[in-house]
């Protein structure tokens, strides 16, 4: 089976970036990153693929005049690498309907709470504030909106009286971790197909 070929795109940390490395280097994901590309020069994420041949750009949206032409520059990136799915991994941007039309239903994200529930920045603290008993990841395809495309796998975690934010967060990223390799390994598998707000998971044939 060929490679599916995926274009991380971050801003930060990048553990979920580390996350899908180890995921491939361990022979669990049949897929390559193309190219690794960061908005922001400082991200660690790029520091994590020092050294092992992996493509990366910086593309900074103060270096662009209009969001349309940094966006522009980050598709022009991706397809120069041959990229088939676009990987959200900590990417603090909203993206615009340019960005997403040319990768149609081809960009996944993963975000630290049970969507619909808790969209946008700091979802953890809002899941802390709000006082729910159960929060949790989602990985999801990306549409124009915040956090609103079709879900992919939504796992639970548990909110404990005394969690704060950061023992909450911590917990919902172990989970993360394993979640978004698995959406990733039913993509490159072409197990997954978009109907409407569903995503239709079909089963491994190889079973
Ligand atoms: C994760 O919590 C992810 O759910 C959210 O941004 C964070 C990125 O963390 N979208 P990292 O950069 O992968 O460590």
């Amino acid at each position: 089976m060929n490679r599916t070929v995926l274009g991380v795109l971050v801003s930060g940390r990048g553990s979920n970036l580390q996350a899908i490395l180890d995921a491939i280097g361990a022979g669990l994901l049949k897929a390559k990153i193309g190219v690794v590309i960061s908005d922001n020069a400082d991200a660690q994420a790029l520091n994590r693929v020092a050294g092992l041949g992996i493509a990366t750009a910086v593309i900074e949206r103060k270096s662009f005049a209009s969001k349309i032409d940094f966006e522009t520059a980050i598709v022009a990136e991706l397809k120069s690498h041959q990229t088939e799915l676009v990987v959200l991994a900590g990417f603090m941007r909203l993206l615009g309907r340019n960005f997403i039309s040319s990768f149609s239903g081809r960009v996944m994200n993963i975000h630290p709470a049970l969507l619909p529930a808790f969209p946008g920045l700091e979802a953890q603290k809002q899941a802390i504030n709000y006082g729910v008993k159960i929060s949790g990841c989602t990985v999801h395809f990306v549409d124009e909106g915040m956090d609103s495309g079709p879900i992919i796998l939504q796992e639970a975690v548990l909110v404990n009286t005394d969690d704060t934010v950061e023992t909450l967060s911590k917990r919902i990223l172990e989970v993360e971790h394993v979640l978004y390799p698995r959406a990733l390994k039913l993509f490159c598998e072409g197990r997954l197909s978009i109907d409407g707000r569903r995503v239709i998971i079909t089963d491994d044939d190889s079973k």
